[in-house]
């Protein structure tokens, strides 16, 4: 698959199992989605630009890198993505975040927005769109078309588990998007849930069921 990044590092697998037990507490899910999503995070900002400077170590004068100043935004989808938030920020301090509500219709499995609020330069931002799941791909497609219409010129999208037919709908609808995920699962069941997934993202990290 093009254009997908599974991440096989040995303490993200172990995670993910973790989260994947149904006997795993909401304290528990929400410390392993966060503690996740910081892993990944090392991997999914590799390309961010460098630029030299000068400095005085204790010894000498030096040329070193630092990053150059590309912006970057987090735009979690509610509710699920903001599990991912905290990580994230652990390891980008100076990202602004902006949010998308959007949720499944249980009928359509169409994708409904109720809310959205983004920096205000969000158009001179690198935006990094988080959502634990890729199912259908409906929510994920959908806030990247939001974006882009917003103006929004580069999106890598960041999730924990993605179904194959979620891949394929967002590359199909935003090939230039890169995915960024733990693990690709087997396939959807009748309500689209993946299977063998880890449940409702939202419902364990939250507790609401
Ligand atoms: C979940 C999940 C994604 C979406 C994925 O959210 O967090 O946003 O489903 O499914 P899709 O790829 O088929 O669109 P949900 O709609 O359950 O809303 P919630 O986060 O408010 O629980
Ligand atoms: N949303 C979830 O939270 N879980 C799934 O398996 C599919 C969509």
């Amino acid at each position: 698959m093009e254009n997908v990044f599974i991440f096989d590092h040995p303490l993200i697998q172990h995670k993910i199992s973790l989260m994947r037990d149904k006997r795993t507490t909401t304290k528990e899910f929400r410390e392993l989605v966060s503690e996740v999503s910081m892993l990944m995070a090392y991997e999914v900002t590799r390309d961010l630009p460098l630029k030299e400077i000068e400095i005085e170590t204790p010894v000498a004068m030096a040329m070193t890198k630092v990053l150059a100043g590309k912006k970057v935004a987090l735009v979690p989808i509610l509710r699920a993505g903001l599990g991912m938030v905290d990580g994230m920020l652990n390891l980008l301090p100076m990202a602004k975040v902006g949010h998308i509500g959007l949720y499944r219709d249980p009928k359509t499995l169409d994708p409904v927005e109720y809310y959205c609020k983004l920096p205000e330069d969000v158009t001179e931002r690198e935006i990094i769109v988080l959502d634990p799941m890729l199912a259908t791909g409906g929510s994920a497609s959908a806030a990247v078309t939001f974006l882009k219409k917003r103006g929004v010129a580069s999106v890598k999208f960041m999730c924990l588990i993605a179904a194959p037919v979620g891949v394929q709908r967002l590359h199909r609808d935003h090939p230039d998007v890169p995915i960024f995920c733990a693990a690709v699962d087997e396939r959807l069941n009748d309500h689209a849930y993946i299977v063998p997934g880890l449940g409702d993202a939202g419902d364990r990290l939250f507790g609401t069921r």
